[in-house]
């Protein structure tokens, strides 16, 4: 390993230089890194990994996104939304396991139907007999009524992407108009934190054009907004989607994945007490892609509980997995995977970010 990569990971504070070092090591001290990121994972977090289960609920989606797959200008989209039966069953599965949370994710919409039928299901999952169910949203930007009628009826945690922290890589990424503007989706972070949510954010990697320079920015966005929760994952491009034009300009998948691990063990060199979850986009250029993570200093695994039926319909990016996860088998070698790691699992309790306490001084129970 060269003197300088063993220099930067002795330090206390990582300037934009070495984390832009960092996200270029291979090999030997790719592993140094990943091992450096597990250390302080294992002193600030725990050696734990937490299951949420995910539903997502409906690809119904009011925008237009150049990067996703169920973006509304991609007319072969078979929409989809699930009755409160297909809802519930993915809740019960989660109780009956002992994964202490749910995430609820769907295409954006903020029509009041959608509001309402949101909040009807966030009571139910709190009412559920016998468990207290964390629940995490990942519903996209709304205003600040909605987020507090949410919050109230017990959701707690909110998952926002801000996709790219750069301004002008975002606007490549969006059509330019007020419901994807950059500013609104930065305000609607602010408001999250504001409402007393653990905030969640997070950007693609290897997207079209981005540098390493863009990417450290993310890293120190993330830092600076001082957020509790992280998903960052590999892009991939969808052919369906205006951006699929640019596939010959990217990075390949494995680099990509390689670098989605780095990214993550920045992060938790940066952001030692946070939660960062193995995103799913890893799992679709390796089977074991979220594990890998899980070692680079992620500890929360979403394993996706929709209703296999649906899961072509939910096709944010190419080889999105469509593996039943709701099965004894399928879950007792992602066990088996995680204990392999080094890991023990977080059942039976929310497994909230550390982060959160140490940002606010506060605890939420519900
Ligand atoms: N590749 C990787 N991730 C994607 N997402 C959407 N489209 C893609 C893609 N093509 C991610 C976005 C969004 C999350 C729900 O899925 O980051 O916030």
């Amino acid at each position: 390993m060269s003197t300088d990569i063993a220099q930067i990971l002795r330090k206390k504070e990582l300037a934009r230089e070495d984390i832009i070092r960092l996200l270029q090591v291979k090999g030997e001290e790719q592993e140094a890194l990943l091992d450096a990121a597990y250390r302080v994972k294992a002193e600030y977090v725990g050696k734990y990994t937490y299951f949420r289960g995910l539903i997502e609920f409906s690809n119904i989606c009011s925008k237009d996104c150049f990067y996703c797959g169920i973006r509304r200008g991609n007319k072969k989209v078979q929409p989809y939304v699930l009755s409160d039966e297909e809802v519930m069953q993915a809740v019960r599965y989660s109780a009956e396991k002992d994964w202490g949370s749910v995430v609820i994710q769907a295409g954006e919409r903020s029509d009041t139907a959608f509001i309402e039928r949101i909040d009807s299901l966030i009571k139910q999952i709190k009412a559920f007999p016998g468990k207290e169910l964390g629940i995490t949203l990942s519903l996209g930007d709304q205003d600040e009524a909605t987020y507090r009628r949410w919050f109230a009826s017990g959701a707690h945690r909110y998952l926002l992407r801000i996709e790219s922290a750069n301004p002008e890589l975002y606007t490549k990424l969006h059509p330019c108009d007020a419901r994807h503007d950059f500013q609104r989706r930065l305000d609607s972070l602010k408001l999250l934190q504001k409402c007393d949510y653990h905030t969640g954010t997070g950007v693609m990697i290897g997207l079209p054009s981005q540098t390493y320079d863009d990417l450290a920015g993310d890293l120190l966005f993330i830092r600076d907004m001082d957020i509790d929760m992280i998903g960052m994952g590999p892009y991939i491009e969808h052919e369906d989607t205006p951006l699929y034009k640019y596939r010959d300009t990217l990075m390949p998948l494995q680099e990509r994945f390689e670098l989605a691990l780095r990214m993550t063990a920045v992060l938790r060199l940066l952001m030692k007490d946070v939660n960062i979850a193995a995103a799913t986009a890893l799992q679709a250029i390796h089977p074991h892609g979220r594990e890998r993570a899980l070692r680079a200093g992620a500890n929360v695994i979403m394993p996706n509980l929709t209703p296999v039926k649906y899961h072509g319909d939910y096709s944010l990016y190419l080889n999105k997995p469509t593996v039943n996860e709701e099965t004894d088998a399928y879950v007792r070698g992602l066990e088996a995977h995680i204990h392999a790691a080094g890991d023990e699992i977080g059942y039976g309790t929310w497994g909230d970010p550390v982060h959160y306490k140490t940002r606010t001084g506060k605890e939420i129970n519900k």
